[in-house]
């Protein structure tokens, strides 16, 4: 998603620093989108779950003077209990979907305030509405992300910046494949294509939009079911869309 994002903002005019860990790919990547849309691509390779990676990027966003858009979107899931689960693994999992996003968003908005203006998005997902097995720690970080983004959204009325969170369902992306995930048994209907994600994300963020995105109407409808259902309903239903995680 985070490659549509960039590809999106770029049709929109945006110069862009790009960052992931895959150097090659990010650097072709911006070569592609500075010629193809006459921007300013940078790549600037980094592990957002580690110390250095998500301090040294902090320290350069912190510096610049016309950061208009900050989208907090590296992310990954994982298969199985947390019983069962390395330590280490579900360890950088909050690193990267909880002190990244924190660090990168407190280094942007100081000088987006005093500019007023500016958008941080940062990419949670309908997991954080959810509790479900096999995804102990993906739910509770993406609840950590959505309420964060909600909680400076008010702190943020009358700067002229603007938090979100997008709460996406099934996107078709990397993430499903690189977790191992079994997604057979997710209907066609819940699966969504990420340039229709982002761009209910970007006409959002950028016309006046809610604070939490849930793009498409399925979605819309299940995370509303699961506020107002009771919990015999939501639990069966966490048991099934826990199945892929387990
Ligand atoms: N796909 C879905 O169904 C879905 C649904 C809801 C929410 N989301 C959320 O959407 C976001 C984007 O995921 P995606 O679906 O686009 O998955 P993806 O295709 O696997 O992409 C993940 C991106 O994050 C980067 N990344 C992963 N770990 C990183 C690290 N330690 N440091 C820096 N960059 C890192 C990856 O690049 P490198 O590997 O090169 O670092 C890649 O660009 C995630 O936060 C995910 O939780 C996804």
């Amino acid at each position: 998603m985070g490659k549509v994002f960039a590809q999106q903002l770029a049709e929109r005019g945006f110069d862009l620093l790009l960052v992931a860990r895959d150097a090659e790919r990010l650097g072709a990547l911006a070569d592609q989108l500075a010629l193809e849309y006459g921007v300013s691509a940078d790549a600037w390779p980094a592990d957002l779950s580690r110390d250095e990676g998500m301090r040294g990027l902090a320290e350069l966003l912190a510096k610049s003077d016309r950061l208009m858009v900050l989208v907090n979107n590296a992310g990954f899931g994982t298969k199985g209990l947390l019983a069962d689960r390395p330590v280490s693994e579900q360890a950088t999992m909050l690193e990267l979907h909880v002190m990244a996003p924190m660090l990168l968003t407190r280094a942007v908005l100081p000088g987006m305030i005093s500019r007023r203006e500016g958008v941080v998005i940062t990419v949670a997902s309908v997991a954080s509405f959810m509790t479900s097995k096999g995804s102990v720690n993906y739910c509770a970080t993406k609840a950590y992300q959505r309420v964060m983004m909600e909680s400076l959204a008010l702190e943020l009325e009358g700067t002229g910046v603007r938090a979100q969170a997008l709460c996406p369902g099934f996107v078709h992306t990397e993430f499903h494949q690189r977790g191992e995930m079994n997604t057979s048994w997710i209907p066609n209907f819940l699966w969504l294509d990420a340039p229709r994600v982002v761009r209910e994300s970007l006409d959002a963020a950028f016309g006046n939009g809610p604070t939490v995105v849930v793009p498409a109407f399925q979605y819309r409808f299940i995370v509303g079911l699961f506020r107002f259902t009771p919990g015999f309903i939501r639990r069966a239903f966490q048991r099934r869309y826990g199945r892929s995680r387990t």
